[in-house]
């Protein structure tokens, strides 16, 4: 067999997740890591991982090196981060069953016409200026003030945020240097800090909101504590706005550098459901999940020890030939199979944020599409981040 090594830290990883990928599903589908655990990389074992009942997302489940021990017992506690998405039942059936009132599809279909009112503010903004930049007009601000509304926040300094949140993300990443764990550190601590004056000031001042829902269940005393309500604003809004962002910016790059998907979908507005389907596999912005083992577990022959994190790299899953057939590897946006993807994982954790982030992506793409037929990329910038990839800039003409 070949040795390989998957090394996402390798020079132009992150322009070109998917040949690596393909080499690790072909040579070694179930991979130890380096930096210790194990990566799964076809669909089937990704697919099996994230339903497994027998599996944690609880990161103190994990057994640690020296150095990481180290790292935690340092930054520990305090970023000890609380919410659903590293919680296991019963907590997490119960928390989840609060929140996810929210985000019934009848709720989420309600803010249609207010997102296209806010794509179309957006795009009439681009179409004055004849050059745009997608991400920094579009991408962040539609799904970060969508989210925002929803939850019922005050107007906020967005830039700042969105340097906050940039960091804290960074550590889902597989590798993060220590300076970057610093960093997150600091900024989990300011957005702590705000989100915790945002809860004072909602409770003040309630109105018809997921906050003023949440505050209410934390009020009740024995549904959600303070500190599981902060966790839970604090993941609704990173998750809110971190991801979808790289949806519709590298969705959009995707298809002006594919015109004939672009015409197809510009042309057949019945497609755009199932083309956001689409590019939600080609895409797959969230590119890794994970789980934990609590006891041994065998993949294709390899045992797995106890209390060892395995992550479930879901853009590999998400290009699988055999999965997806001879065409994995092409954008297709009248893939009938495209719906099987796993970008949204899946199981009890899968994403509670789907509907909503669907719409929002099929409201921006479709729109910005069919808005300029003649749009054409002039510049854009990687993220350079690994697990949330996408542009952090893409700037189009659309003159
Ligand atoms: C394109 C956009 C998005 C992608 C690709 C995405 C992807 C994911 C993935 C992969 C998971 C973990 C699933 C697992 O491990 O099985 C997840 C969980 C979650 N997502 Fe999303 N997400 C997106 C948008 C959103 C939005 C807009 C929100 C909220 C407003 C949201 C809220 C959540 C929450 C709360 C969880 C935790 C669910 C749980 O642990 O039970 N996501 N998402």
């Amino acid at each position: 067999m070949t040795a390989v090594f998957f090394n996402p830290l390798q020079d132009g990883y992150v322009d070109d997740p998917w040949s690596h990928f393909s080499e690790m599903r072909e040579h070694e589908p179930v991979h130890q890591l380096a930096i210790g655990g194990y990566s799964l990389f076809r669909y089937d074992d990704v697919f099996a991982l994230l339903r497994d009942p027998e599996l944690s997302v609880d990161d103190r489940n994990i057994d640690l090196d020296d150095e990481r021990a180290q790292l935690r017992a340092e930054f520990g506690e305090q970023m000890e981060f609380e919410s659903i998405l590293g919680m296991d039942p019963p907590d997490h059936t119960r928390l989840r069953r609060l929140i996810s009132k929210a985000f019934t599809p009848r709720t989420i279909e309600a803010l249609r016409p207010r997102i296209e009112t806010m794509v179309d503010d957006a795009l009439d903004r681009m179409a004055e200026a004849g050059t745009a930049d997608v991400v920094g007009e579009l991408a962040f601000p539609l799904p970060f003030d969508v989210i925002s509304e929803m939850l019922g926040l005050p107007e906020a300094d967005k830039n700042q945020i969105r340097d906050w949140s940039g960091a804290i993300v960074k550590t889902l990443d597989p590798i993060i240097s220590e300076e970057e764990m610093r960093a997150a550190f600091h900024a989990n601590q300011n957005l702590d800090g705000y989100l915790g004056e945002v809860i004072e000031w909602k409770r003040q001042n309630p109105a018809d909101d997921i906050l003023t829902a949440m505050i209410e269940a934390e009020e009740e005393g024995d549904r959600m504590s303070p500190k599981e309500l902060r966790d839970q604003v604090n993941l609704l809004f990173v998750a809110g706005h971190e991801t979808t962002v790289n949806l519709i910016g590298t969705g959009i790059s995707e298809l002006l550098e594919h015109p004939d998907q672009a015409a197809t979908l510009r042309n057949d507005p019945s497609l755009d459901s199932a083309a956001i389907d689409e590019l939600l596999r080609w895409v797959s912005p969230v590119q890794f999940s994970r789980r934990i083992t609590l006891a041994e577990i065998e993949v294709r022959g390899v045992t797995i020890p106890p209390h060892t994190f395995v992550q479930a790299a879901l853009g590999s899953a998400n290009h699988d030939p055999d999965k997806f057939g001879p065409t994995a590897e092409q954008l297709d946006v009248t893939r009938a199979a495209a719906g099987q993807h796993v970008a949204f994982g899946s199981g009890i954790h899968y994403c509670l944020g789907a509907s909503l982030a669907k719409l929002e992506g099929q409201v921006a793409i479709g729109r910005f599409l069919r808005r300029f037929p003649d749009a054409r990329v002039e510049d854009s910038r990687w993220n350079g981040r690994i697990n949330l990839r996408g542009l952090d800039e893409l700037k189009v003409s659309v003159a």
